[in-house]
């Protein structure tokens, strides 16, 4: 049946003037001065389907080798299915000719990492999309490809795995306009069709406020404005759901070990698989905190039960860091990468009583730019990503009070659950997403 989606391109280009062009041309791709424009299409207005879509098996016979006889009649291979794990080439996804190191567009195209375009990180370690999936830990797109072929009725074996969570033919410029999410690029997996966080009831203060929750953006210039726009909008009105739009995949009822399959494994998961994310109870979700919680500006400024987006610890492509965690969080870069292997535990190994137990603090890194470590608290750069004081509430212990009482949140015996010497065990092998009971601890601790 490969000719029947070439054929309705077909008629869909042959008579113009339906439903689709008009967001089209309000869409990044068919914006008459922003859009499309491949430089070997120079008889073709920018913003023309043809940029992408071509009827002919050559229209200007320039490189690459065209595929336009294929599943979507696209210039070149929409996707590689050989390619299951990265690292990719541009030739492995049809997007990446565009958005990768040399664009066939025109003057090309710049795309930064979520830190930098929303979170006004400074360095930017990379400039285009497929350099983003070529980083320490990345959305495998195969993977994408896999599960939302199983899991949506729109996508096609044939389909592109960057089209699970972008419409091309409607997803806008966000990058142009970072503080207005009608011109968000997203749209839901389950609701292919349309834009995802253009409507009010589509942004992370309608999943908060509007349900009695708090959201809270971090900072994107320290004390003075917010992401995602470098603004005082700080209630999560002026960004997208994220939460919804993850958990249109990463939720409670896609779990383990059914559906969302990946190439790696961390305590206390089967190999291969990845834990369902349970966001209306974990304490970064809609969970409550036990109140003793100690943060750092702006959380602290704030009351309510705080919700955390998915987007404010997370990159959506790639990330220098494991299960890609930003290289900025809250305002700052973490002092220094956080990898898969040993800080973020990758077996039961890794966790008290087994042989190749070894304690590993670099996940601090993420949880200081929110959290108060011991430096927060006495103001000490020696006690940067030192956790003691949260863990044994300031106990003669830390070595900065006198006092006893209120040890840690755990059974106090228990000294070498939580530590092997003096070292304490990786911070991983208690906090992980849906983290329960974990170490003779009743109750969750993520
Ligand atoms: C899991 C969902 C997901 C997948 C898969 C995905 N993206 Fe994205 N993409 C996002 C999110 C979320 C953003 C950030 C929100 C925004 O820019 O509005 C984003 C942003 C973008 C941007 C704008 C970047 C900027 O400059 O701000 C481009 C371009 C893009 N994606 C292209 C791609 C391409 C190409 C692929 C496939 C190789 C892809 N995306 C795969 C979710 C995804
Ligand atoms: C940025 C590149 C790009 C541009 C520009 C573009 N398309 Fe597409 N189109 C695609 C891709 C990629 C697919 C395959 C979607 C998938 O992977 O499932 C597609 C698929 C389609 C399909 C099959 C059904 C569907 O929506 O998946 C139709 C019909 C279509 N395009 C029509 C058009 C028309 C008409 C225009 C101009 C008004 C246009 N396209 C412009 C990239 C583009
Ligand atoms: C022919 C070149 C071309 C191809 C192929 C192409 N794009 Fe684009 N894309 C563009 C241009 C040009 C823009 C707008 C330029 C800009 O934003 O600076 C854009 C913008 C976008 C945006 C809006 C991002 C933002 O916030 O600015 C998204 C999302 C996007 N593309 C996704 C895709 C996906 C997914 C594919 C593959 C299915 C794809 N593009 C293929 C040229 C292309
Ligand atoms: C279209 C479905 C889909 C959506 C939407 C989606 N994911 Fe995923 N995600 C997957 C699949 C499938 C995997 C397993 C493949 C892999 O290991 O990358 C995965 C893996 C991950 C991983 C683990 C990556 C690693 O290095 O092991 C993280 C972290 C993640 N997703 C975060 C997110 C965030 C944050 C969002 C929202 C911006 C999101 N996902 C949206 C399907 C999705
Ligand atoms: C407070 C920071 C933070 C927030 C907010 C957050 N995550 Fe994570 N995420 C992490 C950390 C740390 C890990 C590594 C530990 C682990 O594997 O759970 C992780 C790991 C993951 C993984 C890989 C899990 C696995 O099975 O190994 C996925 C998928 C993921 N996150 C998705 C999400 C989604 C979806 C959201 C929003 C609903 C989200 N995260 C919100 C910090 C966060
Ligand atoms: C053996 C289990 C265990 C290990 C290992 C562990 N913690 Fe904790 N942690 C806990 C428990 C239990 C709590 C209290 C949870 C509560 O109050 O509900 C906690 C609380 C926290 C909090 C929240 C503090 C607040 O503001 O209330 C942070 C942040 C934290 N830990 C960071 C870390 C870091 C960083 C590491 C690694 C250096 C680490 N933890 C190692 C068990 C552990
Ligand atoms: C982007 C900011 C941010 C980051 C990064 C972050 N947290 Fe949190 N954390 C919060 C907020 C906000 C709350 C309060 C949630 C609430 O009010 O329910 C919280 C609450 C918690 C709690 C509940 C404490 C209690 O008393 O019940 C734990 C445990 C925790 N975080 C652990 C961590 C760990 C471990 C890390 C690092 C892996 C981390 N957090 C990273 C923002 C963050
Ligand atoms: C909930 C987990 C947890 C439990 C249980 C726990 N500790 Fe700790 N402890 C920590 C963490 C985390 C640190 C901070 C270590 C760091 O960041 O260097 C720490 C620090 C310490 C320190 C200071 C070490 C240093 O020089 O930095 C001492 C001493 C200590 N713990 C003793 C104990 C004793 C004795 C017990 C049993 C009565 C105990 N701990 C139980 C988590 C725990």
């Amino acid at each position: 049946m490969r000719w029947l989606p070439f054929l309705s391109i077909f008629l869909i280009l042959v008579f113009i003037g339906s439903g689709v062009t008009g967001s089209y041309k309000e869409s990044a791709h068919g914006n008459s001065t922003e859009g499309v424009n491949r430089s070997s299409m120079s008889g073709y207005s920018q913003g023309n389907c043809a940029h992408c879509h071509e009827m002919h098996a050559s229209i200007e016979g320039s490189e690459p080798e065209p595929a336009g006889v294929g599943y979507f009649a696209l210039f070149a291979d929409n996707f590689n299915t050989a390619k299951t794990t990265g690292t990719y080439d541009q030739s492995d996804n049809f997007c990446f000719y565009c958005h990768g190191p040399s664009s066939l567009q025109v003057n090309g195209i710049t795309n930064y990492d979520y830190s930098k375009t929303f979170g006004g990180a400074n360095n930017a370690t990379v400039n285009n999309i497929m350099d983003a999936f070529n980083q320490a830990s990345y959305h495998n797109l195969y993977d994408i490809w896999d599960f939302a072929n199983k899991t949506f009725s729109f996508f096609t074996s044939g389909s592109n795995p960057c089209v699970a969570c972008h419409n091309p033919h409607i997803a806008k410029r966000n990058k142009a306009n970072p503080g207005d999410p009608t011109f968000t690029a997203i749209s839901l997996p389950s609701d292919h069709g349309n834009l995802w966080g253009d409507d009010s009831s589509e942004r992370m203060y309608a999943y908060t406020y509007a349900a009695g929750y708090t959201y809270q953006a971090p900072y994107y210039n320290s004390n003075s404005s917010y992401e995602p726009a470098d603004d005082t909008t700080y209630d999560g009105s002026n960004m997208p759901d994220y939460v919804t739009f993850c958990t249109d995949c990463h939720n409670t009822s896609n779990q383990v070990p059914s559906q969302i399959l990946g190439n790696i494994s961390r305590p206390p998961r089967t190999t291969g698989y990845l834990i369902s994310i349970d966001w209306d109870n974990e304490k970064h979700g809609k969970g409550a905190a036990d109140g003793s919680v100690s943060l750092k500006n702006p959380y602290s400024n704030v009351s309510g039960n705080k919700v955390v987006s998915c987007l404010d610890c997370h990159e959506p492509h790639g990330a220098p860091n494991a299960v890609l965690i930003r290289r900025e969080v809250n305002d700052s870069l973490l002092e220094d990468t956080i990898p898969l292997d040993g800080a973020i535990a990758t077996n039961d190994n890794y966790c008290p009583s087994k042989p190749s137990y070894s304690g590993d603090k670099r996940l601090g890194y993420l949880c200081r730019r929110c959290h108060k470590d011991d430096n927060a608290f006495d103001n000490n750069t020696l006690h940067e990503n030192r956790w003691c004081i949260i863990h044994h509430n300031d106990s003669k212990k830390c070595g900065y009070s006198s006092s006893e009482v209120d040890d840690a949140p755990y059974v106090p015996q228990n000294c070498d659950e939580c530590h092997q010497s003096k070292q304490p065990i990786t911070c991983t092998c208690c906090h992980y997403h849906n983290a329960q009971n974990v170490h003779n601890f009743t109750g969750r601790t993520f």
